[in-house]
């Protein structure tokens, strides 16, 4: 059976059983990616029932996003993740994997503009996970079915952006983020989850983030400030700012004081623009999880004018 048949057949019974040939060709790693990828479908799903259980069509529009079908719109993104939570879980149990259950959650007291901002910003994590797994995944059919619920995350995030007025495609490429990286920026949101889940390899780095007096977007070539925790032990040596980006990621030297670190925003037509992550490392010509230091950190920097 060719990949694509089988993907279809997977995308046909996200409601009922996955079929067998999916339980024989998955493997330990592509059930721990799929474990993964609704680990954050979770997330997302919690994240829009609640707050569209706390905001009416009437409050946003009281904030000023009065558009007409917006609230409709976040309805349907709501769906979409509550979707993707029911289709991987039962993707997952066909292929004789246990699904992780939903977490309890903290996104903070959120007002409506600062719930589209927090929802700009999990979708395009959404996108760098999805993306990041992608050239690990083994199963052509779950790769299929992954790149399209990528790609509806990344409609929603253009959504979301426009109405928040940040360029919703700022860039050619969307950058692809690891495990660890992608719960590093999930973890802040995660209070607890049931002892029964399956463990996932993932770890959170130490806290990067963006300085209080940054005002974002930021441009190239700017000098921003990141803070890092007051207790944390910052090594000594030399330190550099990754910038991860899909065509190669690039490096600043990190200006280290205190619990401050300071760096300068690459400036390339291919540089960081839009939703883009800051990484804290030890090492300047490639960033792994074993020499990132803190991060990622997410800037919103201003793309270059076309
Ligand atoms: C949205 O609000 C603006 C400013 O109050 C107003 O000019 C516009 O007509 C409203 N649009 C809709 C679709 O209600
Ligand atoms: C923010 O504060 C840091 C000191 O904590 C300072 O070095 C930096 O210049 C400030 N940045 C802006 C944009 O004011
Ligand atoms: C940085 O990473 C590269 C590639 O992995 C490696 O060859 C090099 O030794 C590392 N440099 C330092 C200072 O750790």
């Amino acid at each position: 059976m060719k990949a694509s048949v089988i993907s279809t057949a997977i995308l046909a019974t996200a409601a009922s059983a996955a079929p067998a040939l999916v339980k024989r060709q998955s493997s330990d790693i592509d059930g721990t990616i799929l474990n993964y990828a609704l680990t954050l479908e979770h997330l997302e799903a919690t994240f829009y029932r609640e707050a569209l259980a706390k905001f009416s069509a009437q409050d946003f529009a009281a904030a000023g996003f009065n558009e007409s079908n917006f609230y409709e719109n976040l309805k349907t993104i709501a769906r979409d993740e509550q979707t993707h939570v029911d289709f991987l879980t039962t993707a997952l149990k066909g292929a004789g994997v246990t699904p992780v259950a939903a977490c309890t959650y903290d996104f903070g007291n959120l007002t409506p503009s600062t719930f589209l901002a927090t929802a700009s910003i999990i979708e395009g994590v959404g996108v760098s996970a999805y993306l990041g797994a992608a050239a690990l995944i083994t199963n052509k059919a779950y790769l299929t079915a992954a790149g399209s619920i990528l790609t509806v995350e990344a409609r929603h995030d253009a959504f979301i952006r426009q109405n928040i007025n940040e360029t919703p495609f700022a860039q050619p490429f969307d950058v692809p983020l690891d495990f660890d990286q992608v719960y590093s920026l999930a973890a802040p949101f995660i209070k607890s989850c049931p002892a029964s889940n399956p463990m996932l390899p993932v770890k959170a780095f130490p806290t990067l983030s963006v300085a209080k007096n940054v005002t974002m977007p930021v441009m190239q070539g700017e000098f921003i400030t990141f803070d890092v925790a007051a207790d944390m032990k910052v090594p000594a040596g030399p330190l550099f700012v990754a910038w991860p980006l899909a065509t190669g990621t690039m490096f600043s030297a990190a200006i280290v004081s205190d619990c401050t670190i300071t760096a300068r925003v690459p400036v390339s037509v291919y540089g960081p623009a839009g939703e883009s992550f800051a990484i804290l490392t030890t090492n300047a010509t490639a960033v792994t999880d074993d020499n990132t230091v803190a991060g990622p950190a997410v800037v919103e920097i201003m793309p270059l004018a076309a």
